[in-house]
């Protein structure tokens, strides 16, 4: 049987502690839909929240913070709350960062006991990490008798902590995902205002996540130098942000070819963001699918993000399912996972005869379903 996180953080804490915990806090990861590398434009994204995520169980403590997680063989972290230790590259940081960033969110952070267990893998592009971070600031607030910390406030404190503790000069998105997703829905984010909606799934849909099994190893320098080449595009163009940019003003700009790919992938994508959420809402599969088709060209060929094996893999489901739905890679690239949507009908044949293929290449088919509604 598939144990919850929930379950896993709590019997790490009993083990741990010799006690029972009072509470278990839960965030969920996520998979985007659509809308890559747009967040740190303040575009538009359409992430969904999943089942997996990470689980922190807590008891109180006074002014300190002690830890245990149970998927890093159990190590441990503690520290007082009057003196809390910088960074050192493992699980560590986020804890530390969340308890130093939180207060400046006003969130309160009390002392506490906890662990932390999850049921996400790292680097397969779902974010472990912002779930991590959302769950620990859902645990800190339940601690503190905080029934209603914000989801803007938790998404900040945890983007600030990617930013100072973990030197990923990441969006918003995967922190508002997690923060304030809702299951069976997708997520519209405007991450220029923040403001959100919720779109519910068709009951008739399916979405599938495949890993592609190259690791996301050593990328964030990468990820980091995209991000300066959008703020060069968006400064040479006299704006604040790409957000700010029309095609034709991108198209006609005299700008470096290579600066020049990047701001078109950024304004197109979120012009296919927004149409995508009205196909969506519209139950448009059809119409949904060809513009993933045409995020994962974008994101393959001008912002070269993607990796051969995740475009074979794309190309492998886009030949799947065919006219009805579509696939691209997700989340920040360079290998990690690939998401497709189509009917619910379609889901067991296309997963079937991707095992198939993928069998007789010796190459594996990790898969989760992240929706599946009734199959008509
Ligand atoms: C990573 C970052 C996000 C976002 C995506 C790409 O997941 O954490 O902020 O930029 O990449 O869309």
């Amino acid at each position: 049987m598939n144990i919850s996180a929930r379950e896993k953080a709590r019997e790490a804490f009993v083990t741990h502690f010799g006690e029972e915990p009072q509470g278990v806090a839960f965030a969920p990861g996520r998979v985007n839909l659509i809308g890559d590398h747009v967040d740190y434009n303040d575009g538009l994204v359409l992430p969904m929240p999943l089942a997996q995520g990470t689980a922190v169980a807590w008891a109180p403590a006074s002014q300190e913070v002690e830890a245990i997680a149970r998927d890093a063989s159990g190590e441990t972290d503690s520290f007082r709350l009057s003196v809390i230790p910088g960074p050192d590259g493992s699980w560590r940081s986020y804890l530390r960062g969340m308890a130093a960033i939180m207060p400046e969110f006003g969130l309160p952070v009390p002392g506490m006991r906890l662990a932390i267990a999850g049921d996400l893998s790292r680097g397969t592009g779902l974010s472990s990490s912002a779930s991590l971070e959302i769950a620990l600031a859902r645990a800190f607030a339940q601690a503190a008798g905080n029934k209603n910390p914000g989801a803007v406030a938790m998404a900040q404190a945890g983007q600030q902590t990617e930013h100072r503790y973990a030197g990923v000069q990441c969006g918003i998105m995967d922190q508002m995902a997690s923060a304030a997703g809702i299951s069976g829905h997708a997520t519209l984010l405007d991450c220029r205002d923040l403001s959100v909606e919720h779109i519910a799934l068709p009951e008739d849909w399916a979405v599938l996540i495949v890993q592609s099994n190259v690791t996301r190893g050593l990328v964030d320098g990468e990820y980091n130098l995209r991000r300066q080449q959008c703020e060069t595009a968006a400064k040479a163009l006299g704006l604040a942000s790409l957000r700010e940019a029309g095609s034709e003003l991108v198209t006609q700009a005299a700008l470096d070819p290579v600066v020049k790919r990047r701001a078109r992938h950024v304004v197109e994508e979120t012009d296919r963001t927004r149409q995508a959420a009205i196909c969506l809402a519209a139950g448009d599969l059809s119409g949904f699918g060809a513009i993933l088709n045409q995020s994962h060209a974008s994101l393959r060929d001008l912002f070269e993000v993607s990796h051969p094996a995740v475009d074979s893999l794309v190309t492998d489901l886009q030949t799947l399912i065919g006219g009805r739905g579509g696939a691209r890679m997700t989340g920040g690239g360079f290998g990690g996972a690939v998401v497709a949507v189509m009917e619910s009908a379609a889901l067991d044949p296309v997963i079937q005869a991707l095992r198939q293929q993928r069998r007789a290449a010796a190459l594996p088919c990790d898969a989760i379903i992240a929706w599946s509604g009734r199959a008509t």
